[in-house]
């Protein structure tokens, strides 16, 4: 059974975006060979040059030295192919919120990749259990919740399925420790501990600024300098992606009720295309 971290050689993952590369990267920084998978050559080339640029901003500010830059890109292998992971150790997916596209991922998964292997999804606010209820291996699959960006936030959420092990819980923690990160745990409940509570905080910026309460800035900087956080709801949820707060927002206000609805200018700026840093245009622009 693989659930120690000394049968960890090779880590796979679903996914080249912003948060699967962010998570090649840092297992591979952590010494792991990596195989990252997307759908499109093009979306693996993309995953590479952010990791690049992740990497060079660490070189530029004497984080890591260049060779280390170097062979960490060098133990990340790109594919399209799925089949490419059967032989990694553990797989931690990272695809769109989506949850039949991660329930065909998986399901896929649970027929190339060994049954005693680990696989984890990063799912924001999906249940882990009705992502496993695929597979035929419920008790190995475990959330593992990174935070954007990955490279930069300490935090990783371990979320607990219905039927997830207690080994394989032990064993998420012990692997995101090991990729330099510190754990907290989690029900399998409708966005976690952290989306829970962060998405309501974000429409609650969102709301503000619409209603007039006051400026964008005046809201970012009323929070930053009133509670001591890194940013303010507006540019947080630029940062993150409109697209994306808004899908959790939706998964929750479905879940949990009316007290999750997504605020009313989050949908328009989504509808307009304005997604936030990503398209160069959100609350802000960029
Ligand atoms: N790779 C490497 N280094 C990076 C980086 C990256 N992708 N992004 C930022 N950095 C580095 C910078 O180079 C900088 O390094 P120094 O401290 O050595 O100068 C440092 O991180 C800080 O970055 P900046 O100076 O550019 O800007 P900043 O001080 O505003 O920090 C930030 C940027 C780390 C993003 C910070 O603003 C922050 O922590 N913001 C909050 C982020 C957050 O809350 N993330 C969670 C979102 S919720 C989520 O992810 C869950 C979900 O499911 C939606």
């Amino acid at each position: 059974m693989a659930r120690s971290l000394d049968s960890i050689e090779r880590i796979g993952v679903v996914g080249a975006g912003t948060m699967g590369s962010g998570i090649a990267q840092v297992a591979a920084q952590s010494g792991y060979d990596v195989v990252m998978r997307d759908i499109e050559e093009e979306f693996v080339q993309n995953g590479f040059d952010s990791i690049e640029s992740s990497l060079d901003r660490f070189v530029s500010k004497d984080k890591i030295a260049e060779d280390e830059a170097e062979a960490t890109l060098d133990r990340i292998a790109g594919t399209t192919e799925l089949s490419d992971l059967a032989d990694c150790d553990v797989v931690i997916e990272a695809a769109v919120e989506d949850m039949d596209i991660k329930q065909d991922i998986f399901a896929d998964l649970d027929e190339e990749i060994p049954d005693d292997v680990v696989l984890a999804t990063n799912t924001s606010t999906l249940s882990i259990t009705t992502i496993a209820s695929v597979t035929d291996r419920e008790e190995s699959i475990v959330g593992l919740h990174f935070m954007n960006p990955v490279p930069v936030m300490k935090g990783v959420e371990v979320v607990v399925g219905e039927k997830t092990d207690d080994e394989v819980v032990e064993f998420a923690h012990a692997l995101a420790e090991d990729l330099g990160k510190e754990t907290w745990e989690s029900d399998d409940k409708p966005g976690f501990v952290t989306n829970r509570i962060l998405m309501p905080w974000l429409n609650e910026g969102i709301r503000a600024y619409d209603e007039g309460v006051a400026s964008k800035e005046d809201i970012d900087k009323g929070m930053k300098l009133g509670t001591n956080v890194p940013m303010g709801p507006l540019e947080l949820a630029d940062h993150i992606g409109l697209d994306i707060c808004l899908d959790a927002s939706e998964t929750l206000h479905e879940e949990l009720g009316d007290r999750y609805k997504p605020a009313y200018l989050l949908k328009r700026k989504v509808d307009a295309g304005d997604l936030g840093k990503k398209t160069g245009k959100g609350f802000y622009e960029y």
